[in-house]
C-alpha cells in the first residue's frame, strides 16, 4: 500500500501584504492533479485565510486557535470561525507560540481539544529545544505528548497529526538527520501506543518539520515512520513548495 503523505505550508507571519499572498496562493491553486496519496495544506496568517478558497488539490489550515469557542477574548480567533472559512486543519502548539506567546502544555491541551470540538484536524507540534547525547530529550517529547493528549479520547485522538519539530532545527538551516527524525517518530508512536493501543499508533500520522527544502524533502519522506512535512521558510516560494510536494508524489 502506498504511504499517505501530508505536506503542510506554514507561512508564519508572511507575506507582507494581501496582494502578495493572493499571488502566491493563485500560483499554488492553479497547479492541479497532485496524486491522491498526497494531501497539501496551506496555513496562511488569519487575515489571508479569509480570502483563500480550498479546492480539490489544496486544503486550508490555520496557524493557531483559541481554546474557547466564543466570548470576550480580544484578538483571538475561534475554532468555529476557522471552520467557517473552509479550513479543515489547525496548527497547535507550534514552538514559536510556546516561546513568544507563552503557551504551556496545559494551554496546548485546551487548544487541541477545542480544535477537535470544532471539527478541525489539529497538527500538534512537539519538539525538544536541545538534542542531548544522553537522550534526555526523549523525556521532553514524552511529556509534551502526554500533556497534549490529556483527557483526549481515542476516537478524537485519531484525528490528530503529530509534527515532530525539533526547535533547534526550525528556521536554522540545520535540519535533523532523517534517521533521527524517524527514530523520534517511532518514539512518538510508542508513547501513543502506550496510551491508545498499538493499532492506533500504527495509523497515526507523524510528520517532520525544521529547515526542510526541496533538496532534502525526499530523504525524510523515505523514512518509514514519517508521513509528511511541515514546511516553513521553503513554503513561501510557491515553486519551491511545489517541488517539495512533487517529492512526495514521487515517493511510493
Ligand atoms: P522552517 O519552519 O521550515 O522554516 O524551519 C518549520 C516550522 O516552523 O514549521
Amino acid at each position: 500500500m502506498k504511504k499517505k503523505f501530508i505536506i503542510i505550508a506554514n507561512w508564519k507571519m508572511y507575506p507582507r501584504s494581501a496582494k502578495e499572498a493572493k499571488v502566491s496562493f493563485l500560483e499554488l491553486a492553479k497547479k492541479t492533479g497532485f496524486p491522491r496519496h498526497v494531501k497539501v495544506v496551506i496555513a496562511p496568517p488569519f487575515p489571508y485565510l479569509a480570502f483563500f478558497r480550498k479546492n480539490r488539490t489544496l486544503a486550508l489550515g490555520a496557524q493557531d486557535i483559541f481554546y474557547e469557542p466564543k466570548g470576550a477574548f480580544t484578538g483571538d480567533v475561534s475554532g468555529p470561525m476557522i471552520k467557517s472559512l473552509g479550513a479543515d486543519y489547525v496548527i497547535v502548539g507550534h514552538s514559536e507560540r510556546r516561546k513568544f506567546a507563552g503557551e504551556t502544555d496545559a494551554i496546548v491541551n485546551k487548544k487541541l481539544k477545542q480544535a477537535l470540538r470544532s471539527g478541525l484536524r489539529p497538527i500538534l507540534c512537539i519538539g525538544e529545544t536541545d538534542r542531548d547525547v544522553d537522550g534526555i530529550f526523549f523525556g521532553v517529547l514524552k511529556k509534551q505528548i502526554e500533556n497534549a493528549f490529556n483527557k483526549v479520547k481515542s476516537s478524537d485522538a485519531r484525528r490528530v497529526i503529530v509534527a515532530y519539530e525539533p526547535v533547534w532545527a526550525i528556521g536554522t538551516g540545520r535540519p535533523a538527520m532523517p534517521r533521527d527524525a524517524n527514530e523520534a517518530a517511532l518514539f512518538i508512536k510508542k508513547v501513543l501506543a502506550a496510551r491508545y493501543g498499538v493499532s492506533f499508533a500504527k495509523r497515526v500520522q507523524v510528520i517532520y518539520g525544521g529547515s526542510v527544502d526541496a533538496k532534502i524533502a525526499e530523504t525524510f519522506l523515505r523514512e518509514q515512520e514519517i508521513s509528511g512535512l511541515l514546511v516553513g521558510g521553503a513554503s513561501l516560494n510557491p515553486r519551491s513548495f511545489l517541488n517539495i510536494v512533487q517529492c512526495a508524489a514521487s515517493v511510493s
